[in-house]
């Protein structure tokens, strides 16, 4: 049916928001143009402005609330609305979990609409702030006083904004304090904040991680730089100062894409890794490798993925795109075999590690791409794991997976759309979804961890 209304870029609307869609973007709309309108809420009466139009939908930016959703309360942090770290902070708990209920329910009716009804309640984080155990930061200048450096995150929707904050109700108080000391530290000398669009300025990032009973903290400085005695010395004060700093890397990162990550790395002072508690497990936290974010949750999650299919000492497990190994090394004393497979030599580095030091002798580390260890080796596992990044597995990786003909995949994965596609592609290898188990991994954003349970017919 066309649309009968005429739509122009820059076009003011008004509309009312039916519904957040996975992005966190607002969505209503207008005859049967779809809008998309971010920053909004269901129930929130908008005006707006269209800053692109396709055929039949549209973006608009939120130019004010006329009338604001009643899941909207007020938030507990003063930079929420700017700061881009959280999107539903001023959303009750309980109603962030019934809006992610419905992005993934939304996600899998349009890519598997037959399936619905399979989705699971949500495994709820055991507390909504104060729950991560990494975050990026970055360094920005004062808009008041050029000559200070500021730390915070991405404005929301800029990402050549930072917004200073004082305090992170996301991570913990600790990592707040971090925040203010080195703030001083580098206001004291003479580097500047790198600049995103200028490529200029030095101080790039600051990376923190810490382990869920918050005695360990490994911090890791990215500079457009080389290694110098001042961040010698910067790593030995913040040593001083912070007795559960126990490590401090730099990362020298002289691209001008603005990524956190760098591969140029060097060890400072204080231990090379961060040891983390996992049921009956010790594992090592990198800096350069994943791991799950939640502090709060992790084990619950790894609980639900072993809990997914009844294991036994007869059966092999394949971990693909396995990390540090920890959903392997959990399973292994319920298993006859496990073999992980991850691209990272890094995190395969620390999976063995893992794996010694928890005398795990029955697990297989296999590093390169998973479409391609797949393609040059035989499997016959009688369970698959897959946690593939937010992008999902690309086509070959797939076509490989579902060749195996393994009678059980369990899917988890931080991105119910390219989920609900993969699942979608799995059909052609007569895989059928089972169960949904989401879990949220993170309160206060849209994005939520999901556990797919697939089984093979014959
Ligand atoms: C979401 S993480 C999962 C890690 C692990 N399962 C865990 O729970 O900690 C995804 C992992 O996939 C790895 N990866 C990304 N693309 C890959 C590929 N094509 N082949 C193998 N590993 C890949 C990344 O390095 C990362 O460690």
């Amino acid at each position: 049916m066309k649309p009968s209304i005429t739509l122009r870029q820059y076009d003011t609307i008004k509309l009312k928001i039916e519904k957040i869609v996975y992005q966190g973007w607002g969505m209503g709309r207008l005859s049967n143009f779809v809008i998309f309108v971010p920053n909004t809420l269901p129930g929130d009466y908008v005006s707006a402005k269209i800053i692109k139009k396709r055929k039949s939908w549209a973006q608009a930016v939120c130019l004010e609330i006329i009338e604001q959703s009643e899941f909207r309360e007020k938030a507990i942090c003063d930079k929420y609305g700017l700061c881009g770290g959280c999107q539903i902070l001023d959303v009750s708990y309980e109603n962030q979990i019934k809006l992610k209920h419905k992005i993934l329910d939304d996600c899998f009716t349009t890519f598997l609409p037959e399936e619905k009804g399979k989705t699971k309640p949500f495994i709820q984080s055991p507390q909504s702030i104060y729950y991560r155990n990494k975050m990026e930061f970055s360094f920005g200048t004062s808009d008041i006083d050029k000559n200070k450096i500021t730390i915070g995150q991405k404005k929301r929707g800029d990402f050549s904004t930072i917004i200073p904050l004082n305090k992170c109700y996301l991570m913990s108080d600790i990592s707040s304090k971090i925040l203010g000391w080195t703030q001083s530290f580098f206001t004291e000398t003479d580097l500047t904040s790198w600049c995103p669009t200028t490529h200029k300025g030095i101080l790039r990032h600051l990376i923190i991680k810490r382990t869920k009973n918050d005695e360990q903290y490994l911090i890791n400085l990215s500079v457009n730089d080389d290694p110098t005695p001042l961040y010698s010395r910067y790593a030995k004060q913040l040593q001083e100062t912070f007795k559960e700093v126990t490590s401090v890397y730099l990362s020298s990162n002289k691209e001008i894409s603005d990524t956190a990550f760098s591969k140029s790395i060097t060890h400072l002072s204080g231990n090379p890794f961060l040891e983390e508690s996992l049921g009956p497990l010790t594992v090592r936290l990198s800096p350069l490798s994943f791991f799950q974010t939640n502090a709060l949750l992790f084990e619950a999650l790894y609980t639900a993925v072993s809990n997914q299919v009844p294991l036994s000492k007869n059966d092999t497990v394949m971990d693909l795109y396995c990390g540090t190994g920890t959903i392997g090394l959990f399973l292994a004393s319920k298993v006859k075999k496990v073999i992980g497979i991850e691209e990272n030599p890094a995190a395969i580095e620390d999976a063995k590690i893992n794996a010694s030091q928890n005398n795990i002798s029955n697990i297989e580390f296999m590093c390169g791409r998973v479409k391609n260890i797949l393609k040059f080796n035989t499997f016959s596992p009688d369970v698959i794991v897959v946690d593939p990044p937010r992008s999902g597995m690309v086509p070959k990786a797939l076509k490989r997976i579902g060749e195996i003909e393994c009678p059980y995949i369990i899917y988890v994965s931080c991105n119910p759309v390219t989920m609900a596609r993969d699942i979608n592609d799995l059909k052609a290898h007569n895989y059928v979804l089972q169960s949904l188990q989401p879990v949220d991994m993170f309160p206060n954003t849209f994005h939520m961890e999901t556990i797919s349970l697939l089984k093979r017919m014959n």
